[in-house]
């Protein structure tokens, strides 16, 4: 099993204005594209770890041999983490959020406002690289909470299941939000897809852990 690029969910020009197209072309066919190359470098001495999706050797670095565990970490997680930040958006995105995820959020942050704001404070203070998460404890009654990871760590490697992701890599908006990373993330809320974020909350509850610890939710195609 080779890890592969899936083509984005749309177009490159889709989430203009708020994202151009030259961003977009770069970030999935440069970027991510050779985070899957680089991935299936570092594995290819190592058939034992071919069949392994890139969610379980994020989860299980300590069974991964040391010589690669950083380009493992680096690039599966690059690999995981940019497939759910594709479909964390949508052209037809933006609005408010429905159903039990709308609950949950209201219970966690008080508002969805408030929410946004905790959301963008937090994407606001990466420092360097990284994204910024709202994510479900597996543990301690799974509340939800906004996290950060840097490089291209997930939240499942601390036991949290994403629910929602921007990638605060500059990297992300340069091109056309220049230094100015609070318009990208305020801006971002006009693109952001609340139905995949729902699907993702609606499988995050304990009785999809083995799920969870398998592929993380990401769907699978991108690991084939
Ligand atoms: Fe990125």
């Amino acid at each position: 099993m080779k890890h592969l690029l899936s083509p984005l969910p749309y177009g490159y020009a889709a989430l203009e204005p708020h994202i151009d197209a030259h961003t977009m072309t770069l970030h999935h066919d440069q970027h991510h594209a050779s985070y899957v190359t680089n991935l299936n470098a570092a594995l290819e001495p190592f058939p034992e770890l071919h069949e392994r999706t890139a969610s379980w050797l994020l989860l299980n670095l300590n069974k991964v041999p040391e010589k690669i565990r950083t380009a493992v970490r680096n690039n599966a997680g690059g690999h995981v983490n940019h497939g759910l930040f594709w479909r964390a958006m949508s052209p037809t995105g933006g609005g408010t959020p429905a159903g039990p995820l709308a609950d949950a959020i209201k219970l966690a942050f008080g508002s969805l406002e408030q929410f946004k704001a905790q959301f963008d404070e937090a994407g606001g203070k990466v420092f360097g690289s990284g994204w910024v998460w709202l994510a479900r404890a597996q543990k301690d009654g799974g509340g939800l909470q906004v996290m950060t990871t840097p490089g291209h760590d997930n939240p499942m490697m601390q036991g949290h299941f994403p629910i929602l992701v921007n990638d605060v890599w500059e990297h992300a908006y340069y091109l056309k939000h220049e230094n100015r990373r609070a318009d990208y993330l305020k801006g971002w809320w006009s693109v952001v897809n609340w139905q995949e974020a729902a699907r993702r909350f609606d499988r995050s509850d304990h009785s999809a852990e083995q799920e969870w610890e398998t592929d993380g939710g990401l769907v699978l195609e991108a690991t084939k």
